[in-house]
């Protein structure tokens, strides 16, 4: 059964209360005709699965200046890609980024195709950027899901089976509240009630527009909603990254495109990333410290090790990079870590 009351009370409300982001073609445009750009859209909607709003506004800027269309990513070099997106994370992300704006430019002409089906033929984009592209940018009644609507849906219908095992009926539940009409404000409405007002820990039920119906507010429990199973802790791993000079250029290597931090340019490490190694270069090594970093699946400790070699020395792994060419920033945030912790046992020669 639909129930378009709801979705016509939350169009009302994300009217007013839209948030202003970069990419988002705001409702009252929207209705005078404007059309979202669907390389903008696609472009947020990968970011905004790493990490925050707020957080991609940086990214997003900097990408669509330097690469405004999908053609203009596709010839975009992959490290110069890669550069960009460090600091946001899982950097298969950013490989599947090019192979699909590569895609779209090679196989449909650089348009994006139209549909759910077709934005699902292209590589790299699931269900969920599937269906967040064709809503948004076309206006399909497609439903999209992503963590904020999940506990919008557990707490709207007080769904109290446990995440992950709810995510199938939160599904199917937000299918049953998606509209015909403006399917794509109502996506985007839901998740900004979802990051705004009914957020994790203390939702603001008191000015919700969904406040009336809302099964987990009646029942006062929303703010224990979605349940979540007892979470196994994370594992601790432990290994080494070495950091050299030598003369007026340090030590990087790329790693394999498959794997943790694929295809990203870092230090040569050793025991973290089961892929084993030895010093790159040999040298009187010292210890400097550790950093630590959270990866999903672990955390890791590294201990830094650095040395200062004079001009001449090759080394056996990695390559040699000039400081000039160097840029930390372009580096994935652990390998930025380390490097913040010795920057300063390499004083300018
Ligand atoms: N989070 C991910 N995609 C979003 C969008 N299009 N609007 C608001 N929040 C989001």
């Amino acid at each position: 059964m639909r129930d378009d009351g709801q979705a016509a009370a939350l169009l009302r409300w994300y009217d007013r209360h839209h948030r202003v982001m970069p990419w988002r073609v705001a409702p009252a445009d929207r209705a005078a005709g404007v059309v979202p750009d669907p390389y903008r859209v696609w472009l947020s909607e990968v970011m905004l699965q790493q990490t925050t709003v707020a957080a991609v506004r940086d990214y997003f800027r900097r990408f669509t200046d330097r690469w405004p269309t999908v053609t203009d990513l596709a010839a975009a070099e992959d490290a110069a890609v890669m550069g960009e997106w460090a600091g946001l994370g899982y950097y298969a992300r950013a490989r599947n980024l090019l192979k699909c704006a590569r895609a779209v430019v090679a196989e449909h002409g650089g348009r994006f195709p139209t549909t759910r089906e077709g934005l699902l033929s292209l590589p790299g984009i699931g269900p969920y950027t599937a269906a967040a592209v064709a809503a948004i940018a076309y206006d399909e009644p497609a439903t999209v899901v992503d963590g904020n609507v999940e506990r919008v849906m557990a707490r709207y219908f007080a769904v109290d089976t446990p995440m992950p095992t709810a995510k199938p009926e939160l599904v199917a539940l937000a299918e049953r509240l998606t509209p015909r009409q403006r399917p794509g404000d109502y996506a985007q409405a839901v998740m900004d009630l979802g990051a705004t007002i009914c957020t994790p820990r203390n939702p603001a039920c008191g000015i919700c527009p969904w406040m009336a119906g809302c099964a987990a507010r009646e029942r006062g429990v929303a703010a224990d909603l979605p349940r979540k199973l007892a979470k196994a802790t994370k594992p601790d791993r432990r290994g080494t990254l070495w950091l050299a000079r030598v003369g007026d250029a340090f030590v990087l290597e790329r790693r394999p495109d498959k794997g943790l931090l694929g295809g990203m340019l870092g230090f040569p490490g050793d025991g973290w990333d089961g892929a084993g190694g030895t010093e790159p270069i040999a040298a009187g090594w010292r210890e400097l410290g550790e950093v630590r970093h959270v990866f999903t699946h672990f955390n890791l400790y590294l201990r830094v090790m650095t040395a200062d070699l004079p001009e001449g020395t090759l080394p056996d792994r990695g390559e040699l990079v000039p400081r000039s060419a160097f840029r930390p920033g372009d580096l994935p945030t652990v390998m930025r870590k380390a490097w913040d912790l010795a920057s300063s046992a390499f004083p300018p020669r």
